[in-house]
């Protein structure tokens, strides 16, 4: 294990999830209306929309909840945090007139259930509980089936959250005590295809090349790694190090290397010098997708963009090329 994991204490486990955007659960029975904050919440299926999320046994939250069937749940902002935490800190069974006159929050009806939606949230769920006695009672696990959801279309829409530049308007992450993180900035992965050692001989949208190239090697005096375009490369003494005609570096191993290179005069073979690609085919693909492949079962692990080649130097030897260093160095075998 890397020196910088630590050991977390089980009952603070909880914590390393929390992020996920805290809920108010808002809910409502026989005229008598009430909002809880919950941090343990989440989806759980696509269609029919469910979610789920824990209900404390001692809150009054959950007896208007088993009575009316019902519950909302608020996705409150950076601007409500305060707001969050006076909500999840005092029970309403008591407060008169309610939680909501309490504590000054406004409220609109809901489409589809008795229970309001707090107003300056950015999304609302209308669920109706699906009744699990067993879940509930030994874990206080609450599912809703979503009936009607809502969002600010300022931060979600087409399906998706973007949060611009204002910061009141991010969703709001509980850890404990208090402390909230507001949701960061958004990114785009890309999926990429794994390659398990890939027969590109029987795949027909390959081909064999030949490489035309020069390249300057050094022979590593002791084992090491470099970083090549497309991953890390480890190599072992007595390597080759090569640095080709388009400034990029990788490394070859020696028996490799004896096959495939050689010598360009003045340089002898076995020493540092020039050394042509002998013209020995290989089999290569241009991916359309991003990629990882192992140059060889258990090795270090390429990456590969859209367009990039795959290559296969012998059975289960494999390599990377970036698309246009594969235009100006290779050509087609037949
Ligand atoms: C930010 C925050 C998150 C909370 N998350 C949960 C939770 O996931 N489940 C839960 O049962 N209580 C949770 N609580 C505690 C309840 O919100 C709290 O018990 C609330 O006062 C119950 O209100 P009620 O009795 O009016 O229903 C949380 C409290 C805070 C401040």
């Amino acid at each position: 294990m890397h020196e910088t994991i630590k050991a977390v204490e089980l009952p603070k486990a909880y914590r390393l999830l929390n992020h996920g955007p805290t809920v108010l659960v808002s809910s409502a029975h026989g005229g008598r209306r009430n909002i809880m904050a919950a941090a343990w919440n989440s989806g759980l299926d696509f269609t029919p929309a469910k979610v789920l999320v824990v209900i404390d046994k001692s809150t009054w939250t959950r007896e208007l909840i088993e009575a009316s069937g019902e519950f909302a749940l608020n996705i409150p902002c950076r601007a409500q945090a305060q707001a969050t935490l006076d909500i999840g800190s005092g029970s309403g069974r008591s407060m008169v007139p309610d939680k909501f006159a309490r504590l000054g929050l406004s409220t609109f009806a809901a489409t589809k259930i008795a229970a309001p939606l707090l107003e300056g949230c950015v999304a609302w769920l209308e669920c109706k509980r699906i009744a699990e006695p067993h879940i509930e009672k030994a874990h206080d696990l609450f599912i809703g089936e979503v009936i009607a959801a809502w969002a600010d279309s300022r931060v979600f829409s087409n399906g998706h959250w973007h949060f611009g530049e204002d910061p009141s308007l991010r969703t709001i992450h509980y850890i404990a005590g208090g402390s909230f993180h507001a949701i960061g900035d958004s990114f785009e992965a890309v999926k990429r295809a794994v390659l398990s050692a890939p027969d590109l001989s029987s795949d027909a949208a390959a081909a064999r090349y030949v490489k035309d190239e020069t390249v300057d090697v050094v022979f590593a005096v002791e084992d090491g790694e470099l970083r090549s375009r497309e991953g890390i490369n480890r190599y072992r003494r007595g390597d080759a190090l090569i640095t080709g005609s388009t400034g990029d570096r990788w490394s070859v191993s020696r028996e490799r290397f004896d096959i495939k290179y050689e010598a360009v005069p003045p340089a002898i073979s076995g020493s540092d010098g020039r050394y042509r690609a002998c013209p020995v085919p290989v089999w290569a693909k241009q991916m359309a997708t991003p990629f990882t492949i192992a140059r060889s079962a258990g090795g270090d692990v390429l990456e590969g963009n859209a367009r990039d080649w795959v290559m296969q130097y012998a059975p289960g030897d494999y390599g990377v090329v970036e698309n246009s260093r594969f235009q100006q160095v290779y050509r087609r075998a037949d």
